[in-house]
């Protein structure tokens, strides 16, 4: 988005996808339908991508309404299989604008590379000899990419490290380890940082004497972190049943519960990745990296945590979320991905790190989306709204019948393509 529209669209999910394509334009975003439906990734694109191709593959492409990110409403492209998870976060981007929307930062463009010394005899005199080459291997890295020193990027920094393996019963193995920190503006990074280890390992054999083992990223990319916060004023979290207060206090305790138990932690992630996921897959961006960090930063002091905080400042309920998010704008799929290209352009993300603190704010809705239901009605009921859909699509009801045939699966509980079908017979008059 470039600045004078808006992310409020009441009433979008009761559109038509051609009707909804209209309010995003009435809305100001500059978009054509064509990439959302034309082929979308081309297949000779897509035979040059991997190895072994015989078509493309689908997803639905939503559209997140409501957010407001730093003061600016953002439109947010998702991809993702999953019922009621747009839903539920551009309804959370509704409740959260009432009390000023999301505020985010990010720290750099850094990714780390790793070049591994195998079983090392003098672990310390080799971090020393590393060390006291900081200025060698800092001026032949940065001769790797000079265009990318040119786009503001480049080389910032090493640094040695000795790791041991010591798991017992086995014979240790110390291992000296060297970092390299690139930082890749706008590129997720990954091939970058591969070409600077690779072609720095003769230089650090050369310095230490030793021999590299493995040279490769590190998608514990924690120089590359992104955080976003929202104040939620708990008279928005009222239900029918319960006051708001009462839902925040459960939030929190929800969220008390993921800290203190891993088995909950991962279920809590696993909603937060629910958001981040989905912007990853809709801006062309390698999710399992995304997914990899972030799981690895959770468990940085040494029990594994949720990605979130939801405490109380006063009377407000404070989410947060700070992840390691190593997003792209430019290269990869990014660039031959028409329909990439169109989200990105409906986002209006440019640089990789607005992109980062986007994910991390629809992290963290997600978040309270899945809490609020989980501390209220339950996650089945909203779930099961969004199934009932699907389930009167597969029993053959048109896009007219199907919100009929899904509100008597809803009523009756009954969620069976059977039932679905004698609804379907019945609303046919059979
Ligand atoms: C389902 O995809 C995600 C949730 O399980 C997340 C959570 O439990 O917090 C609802």
């Amino acid at each position: 988005m470039s600045g004078n529209e808006t992310s409020r669209i009441p009433g979008f999910y009761k559109l038509s996808p051609d009707e909804r394509v209209k309010a995003l334009q009435d809305a100001g975003a500059d978009i054509a339908l064509a990439p959302w439906r034309d082929e979308g990734l081309r297949l000779q694109d897509a035979d040059l991508m991997v190895e072994n191709v015989i078509g493309t593959f689908s997803l639905p492409n939503a559209v997140a309404v409501n957010f407001c990110i730093d003061g600016a409403d953002r439109l947010v492209p998702m991809v993702v299989e999953e019922p009621s998870v747009v839903a539920a976060v551009s309804n959370m981007a509704r409740l959260a604008r009432r009390s000023g929307g999301f505020v985010t930062e990010s720290s750099s463009d850094i990714m780390i590379g790793q070049l591994q010394l195998t079983n090392v005899q003098a672990p310390a005199e080799a971090v020393s000899k590393l060390e006291a080459a900081r200025d060698e291997l800092l001026a032949q890295a940065a001769t790797i990419h000079p265009r990318l020193v040119a786009r503001g990027g480049g080389m910032r920094g090493i640094d040695v490290r000795h790791v041991v393996y010591d798991e017992p019963g086995y014979p240790r193995e110390d291992m000296v380890v060297l970092h390299i920190h690139l930082d890749c503006v706008d590129a997720m990074g990954a091939n970058m940082v591969n070409t600077v280890v690779e072609h720095l390992a003769p230089l650090v054999e050369g310095i230490t004497g030793e021999q590299v083992g493995l040279k490769i990223l590190s998608n514990l990319a924690d120089k590359r972190l992104a955080k976003a916060t929202v104040r939620i004023d708990p008279k928005y979290l009222s239900t029918a049943t319960l006051k708001g207060t009462e839902v925040a206090e459960r939030i929190a305790s929800a969220w008390r519960f993921a800290w203190a138990d891993p088995y909950r932690a991962a279920t809590h992630n696993k909603g937060v990745m629910n958001g981040i996921d989905a912007v990853a897959l809709a801006t062309g961006n390698d999710w399992r990296a995304i997914e990899a960090g972030a799981h690895a930063w959770c468990a940085r002091d040494g029990h594994y945590r949720p990605m979130t905080t939801w405490r109380f400042d006063g009377d407000m309920l404070v989410g947060s979320i700070e992840l390691p998010v190593q997003f792209g704008t430019v290269g990869g799929t990014i660039r031959v991905h028409p329909t990439v290209q169109a989200n990105l352009a409906l986002l209006g993300a440019e640089k990789a790190n607005d992109l980062a603190r986007v994910a991390v704010a629809v992290g963290l809705a997600q978040n309270l989306g899945a809490l609020k239901a989980l501390a209220t009605e339950g996650i089945q009921a909203g779930h099961m709204r969004m199934h009932a859909r699907t389930v009167a699509a597969t029993a053959g009801a048109t896009t007219a019948e199907v919100p009929r045939v899904a509100m008597a699966l809803c009523a009756k509980r009954d969620y069976s393509v059977a039932y679905a079908e004698r609804v379907l017979g019945e609303l046919r008059g059979g």
